[in-house]
C-alpha cells in the first residue's frame, strides 16, 4: 500500500444547532430520569434544530467552517459526499441541496446511507477519489437531524439522539501520510434491530403509517448494544493486526458515540488506555453520521489530538453497518 497516493484530511469543520435539551427537559416529557440516562448512556444533553432547520442547513454550516479553515472557496471543491440517514427529503439528494446552498457550481456529489457508520464509509469513499487521482479536493460531510425522526413519547429512543454536522476536506497526501487502511462490513440480518419502517417503497406514507408511528426510529436497544460491543472490537482488532499496529501504538481512539458503555467496553477489549479514548456523548448524544467529526473536533479542542498522531476510528450502526479506519492525523 505504501506505493499508492494516500488521501489526508486537510480541514475539519463542525456545526451544532444552538438549542439544547438536557436530561431534565426529558423528565418533563417521558418517564425517565437524569440518573437513568447518564448511567445507562453517558448523555447529559444534546443539541436539536429549530423547526424549519434541516440536515442540509447544518451540513452547509459545517462545510463553510471547513472551507474557511482551509482558506478555500466552495468553487475549489471537486466532489461532495454527504453521509446522512435524515436527508431533507428522498430527493433531490442532500448533496445537491448543500451544493446549491454553498453556491459551488460544477461540483459533483451524492448522498451515502449507512446510518451511524456513514461518516467512516463516506470518508473512505471520498478518499478513493483522491487516491485514484480523479478528484483533488473532496468534501465529506456527516450530518443528521435525528430529532426529525424521533418519537418524543418513546423514552427508549428519544433520549438517545441529537442533531449536528461535521465536514472534512480530503486532498492528496504527497508525503504519504493520511488515511492508512479501513475495515468495513455490513450485516443486513440485523436490519430489524434498528430501523424506520415507514415512508419507503415497502411501506409508503399513509395515514395508517403515521398512526402506527412508522416514521420514527425503532430500536431493540439490547440487541444493538450486544452487537456493537462485539463487532466494534472485532473490526478494530482486525484492522490493527493487518497493519502490524498494537493498541499501544494508537494515540487517539475516536469511536461513534452511541453509548459510553459501548465505547468503554470496546476500548477495554482492544486494550486502549482511557486517556486515548475520546468521549463527548455527554454534550451531544448520538448524532449518527456526525458523531465522529464532532469527536475529532472535541479531541483537537482538548489538545488530545495532534498532527502526526496515529488515530483509530470505529463505528457500528443500523443495517447493521460496521467500520473502522486507521489514519495518521494531519491537522
Ligand atoms: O448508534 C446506533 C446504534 N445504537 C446503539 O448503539 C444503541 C445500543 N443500545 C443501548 O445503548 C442501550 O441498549 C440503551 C441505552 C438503548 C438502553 O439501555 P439498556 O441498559 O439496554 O436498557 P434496557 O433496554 O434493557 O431497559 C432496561 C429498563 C427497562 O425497564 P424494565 O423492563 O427493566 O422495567 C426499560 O423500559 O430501562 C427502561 N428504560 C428506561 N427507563 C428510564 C428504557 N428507556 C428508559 C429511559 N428512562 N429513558
Amino acid at each position: 500500500m505504501s506505493e499508492r497516493v494516500r488521501a489526508k484530511i486537510t480541514a475539519l469543520g463542525t456545526y451544532v444547532p444552538p438549542r439544547v435539551l438536557n436530561n431534565h427537559d426529558f423528565e418533563k416529557m417521558v418517564e425517565t430520569s437524569d440518573e437513568w440516562i447518564l448511567t445507562r448512556t453517558g448523555i447529559r444533553e444534546r443539541h436539536v434544530v429549530d423547526k424549519g432547520v434541516a440536515t442540509s442547513d447544518m451540513a452547509t454550516e459545517a462545510a463553510k467552517c471547513a472551507l474557511a479553515r482551509r482558506g478555500m472557496t466552495p468553487k475549489d471543491l471537486d466532489a461532495l459526499v454527504v453521509a446522512t440517514v435524515t436527508p431533507d427529503m428522498f430527493f433531490p439528494s442532500t448533496a445537491c441541496l448543500v451544493q446549491h446552498k454553498l453556491g459551488a457550481q460544477g461540483l459533483w456529489g451524492f448522498d451515502l446511507s449507512a446510518a451511524c457508520s456513514a461518516f467512516v464509509y463516506a470518508l473512505q469513499t471520498g478518499a478513493q477519489f483522491v487516491m485514484s487521482g480523479t478528484h483533488k479536493k473532496v468534501m465529506v460531510i456527516g450530518s443528521d437531524a435525528m430529532s426529525s425522526i424521533l418519537d418524543y413519547t418513546d423514552r427508549a429512543t428519544c433520549i438517545l439522539f441529537g442533531d449536528g454536522a461535521g465536514a472534512v476536506i480530503l486532498e492528496a497526501a504527497e508525503d504519504g501520510v493520511g488515511l492508512i487502511d479501513f475495515e468495513h462490513e455490513i450485516d443486513g440480518a440485523g436490519g430489524c434491530s434498528l430501523y424506520m419502517p415507514g415512508g419507503g417503497s415497502l411501506n409508503p406514507s399513509t395515514h395508517e403509517t403515521v398512526d402506527k408511528k412508522m416514521h420514527f426510529v425503532h430500536q431493540d436497544g439490547q440487541a444493538v448494544f450486544k452487537y456493537a460491543v462485539r463487532k466494534m472490537g472485532d473490526v478494530c482488532e482486525k484492522l490493527l493486526s493487518r497493519n502490524g499496529v498494537t493498541a499501544a501504538d494508537i494515540d487517539c481512539f475516536i469511536p461513534h458515540q452511541a453509548n459510553q458503555r459501548i465505547i468503554k467496553a470496546t476500548a477495554d477489549r482492544v486494550g486502549l488506555a482511557p486517556e486515548k479514548v475520546i468521549i463527548n456523548i455527554d454534550r451531544y448524544g448520538n448524532t449518527t453520521a456526525a458523531t465522529i467529526p464532532l469527536a475529532m473536533q472535541t479531541a483537537m479542542d482538548e489538545g488530545r489530538l495532534k498532527k502526526g498522531d496515529l488515530v483509530l476510528l470505529a463505528s457500528v450502526g443500523a443495517g447493521f453497518t460496521v467500520g473502522a479506519t486507521l489514519l495518521r492525523w494531519t491537522l
